[in-house]
């Protein structure tokens, strides 16, 4: 199988739809790695897995192990991981972490939500040779309350400038965050770079989801999400077919047993 490098992501502007999808672990990513061409560590885990209530408190050695244990499972597609908040507040701070992200997972990106000047942190890891994954609209790690963007014509401008800004910098690619339909489709047709939706209308380079919340797992399902099958009650009922048969003595059978 051939691995998806960068350039092939950006190679698929205009021509293919990128398909992403996030996985924390290698059960999952080598599950998702035959029909994704991007899987993403998202630092959504922090709600996903440790139940927590915003993104802010994970750290890097969390999110690398993830990262460590998606990467078994990745074949083909592109692995990109995000740097939690706090450690990209500087330059140099950003590429010592960054460069730890990718030496200690061998993951082939990273992404960084936009802020302030975060654009320029994005130039200087670019040309330290770090490949980076831009994130706009609505950005967990800075925003304390769920909003969708670029409703207003002002907001529009801005989220484009911020857009353009991101793709000057560098970044191969960008994740719009719920942001309003004619507003990913203006951003999508004037970068170069693809878009990954998120929320964010059918008018993108290429679409991601949280994996957990498409498999019913995670309990979370705002109007973006298509929720495909509910594995919480799949899981339930096992969990209830097991505990009747340890009770009633049906499981260990001779065969399960040495
Ligand atoms: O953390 C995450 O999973 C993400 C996606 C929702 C894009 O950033």
């Amino acid at each position: 199988m051939i691995k998806l490098k960068i350039k092939n992501i950006l190679k698929k502007k205009n021509k293919k739809l990128i398909i992403s999808l996030t996985a924390y672990s290698k059960t999952i990513s080598e599950i998702l790695d035959k029909y994704c061409d991007l899987i993403l560590v998202g630092d959504s885990l922090a709600n996903v897995l440790y139940g927590l209530k915003n993104t802010h408190a994970i750290d890097l050695k969390t999110m690398t192990n993830h990262a460590r244990s998606v990467m078994l499972g990745v074949k083909k597609s592109t692995c990109v991981v995000d740097m939690p908040k706090g450690t990209y507040n500087t330059k140099n701070q950003a590429l010592r972490n960054a460069k730890y992200i990718i030496s200690k997972s061998n993951c082939d990106a990273v992404k960084i939500e936009n802020y302030k000047n975060n654009s320029l942190i994005i130039k200087h890891l670019v040309k330290s040779g770090i490949n980076v994954m831009g994130h706009i609209g609505y950005t967990p790690q800075f925003k304390e309350k769920f909003k969708p963007s670029g409703l207003s014509k002002l907001e529009q401008d801005k989220l484009l400038r911020e857009a353009i800004k991101i793709q000057t910098a560098g970044a191969f690619s960008i994740v719009l965050e719920c942001v309003e339909t004619k507003t990913s489709k203006l951003i999508t047709k004037t970068l170069k770079i693809p878009t990954i939706g998120i929320g964010s209308s059918v008018n993108c380079d290429g679409q991601i989801l949280v994996t957990d919340d498409i498999l019913g797992l995670s309990g979370f399902y705002p109007k973006f999400v298509k929720k495909y099958t509910n594995l919480k009650k799949i899981i339930e009922k096992v969990t209830k077919e097991y505990r009747s048969d340890v009770i009633k003595k049906k499981f260990p059978r001779k065969k399960n047993s040495y």
